[in-house]
């Protein structure tokens, strides 16, 4: 068997088309939609991934904040900035771009944002209301892995899913999502044993480990599989994903490539959360 791509620029570019008309509905209303973001440092990639959050905002008729703190921002000073940005009603998404440098609180500071304006879905508020099945916002990853399953019509309920990171801003939040689509969930993380075993078990692969410790082979992907990668590996120079797509394509029914499958997703997804930020109570 031969799987097709999953092509996340395609289903990207129609969730952008659907904030860009969101935005124009807001703005006939006399809503601004606006996003402001909170970059702490000079890490050249979260600059880029930050730089490419405010473009598609741009392009999508949403505005935007650029809070960029130089790395001695105290963590009071960063505290009374996000107080700030609660407070302030033109800003209707707040996104604290990850990892912050290892002086300040990362749980504490985000545990700040106020749920309403919590666009990336990581505030206990929202990570509580997504377990409970009351999910306001959502984290735009796994959001987005959702979106692309809807698409290319893959359905879930009874399905074995088996997801490769427990991590809050993926894992976890995915964990919910699937489960609450009537999905059987299995979460992998780096201790657990017999990993390739309940890999081959797995309807849906959810591969994100990114440290290039592991590698999903074709092996151990079912036959008909479906293989969703959602990990970024810089190999001599080039992006990568976990899996070895082409391998995993001749056995696979789908399978997201890397670049161009999630990635393009989550900023899409960031995009329909500060939407439906500004659209709250309108
Ligand atoms: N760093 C890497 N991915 C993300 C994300 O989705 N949100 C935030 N805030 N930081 C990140």
């Amino acid at each position: 068997m031969t799987g097709a791509r999953m092509d996340g620029l395609v289903v990207a570019e129609r969730v952008k088309t659907e904030a860009a008309e969101a935005a124009r509905r807001l703005r006939g209303k006399g809503i601004v939609p606006c996003l402001a973001t909170v970059l702490v440092g000079e890490d050249p990639a979260s600059a880029v991934y930050v730089r490419n959050k405010h473009r598609a905002c741009a392009a999508a008729g949403v505005d935007t904040q650029d809070h960029t703190m130089g790395i001695g921002i105290s963590q009071p000073e960063l505290d009374s900035l996000i107080e700030r940005l609660n407070a302030d009603g033109a800003v209707h998404g707040i996104l604290v771009q990850l990892p912050l440098p290892r002086h300040l609180d990362e749980f504490g500071t985000i545990s700040r944002i106020s749920s309403a304006k919590d666009v990336d879905g990581l505030t206990p508020e929202s990570a509580g209301l997504l377990a409970a099945g009351r999910a306001r916002l959502v984290a735009c990853t796994p959001l987005g892995i959702m979106r692309m399953m809807d698409h290319y019509n893959i359905g879930l309920e009874g399905k074995h899913v088996v997801i490769i990171n427990r991590s809050r801003l993926v894992g976890k939040p995915l964990y919910h999502l699937m489960l609450q689509r009537n999905a059987t969930v299995t979460t992998c993380h780096s201790r657990t044993a017999n990993l390739e075993d309940i890999c081959r078990s797995a309807d849906i692969i959810v591969t994100g480990v990114g440290n290039g410790s592991f590698e999903l082979t074709s092996g151990m992907v079912k036959p008909g599989a479906v293989v969703v990668d959602v990990a970024i590996n810089r190999v001599d120079g080039k992006l990568r994903g976990d899996a070895d797509y082409a391998k995993v394509l001749e056995v696979a029914s789908y399978v997201t490539p890397v670049p161009g499958g999630v990635g393009p997703m989550t900023v899409a997804m960031l995009l329909h959360n500060t939407l439906a930020a500004a659209g709250h109570g309108s």
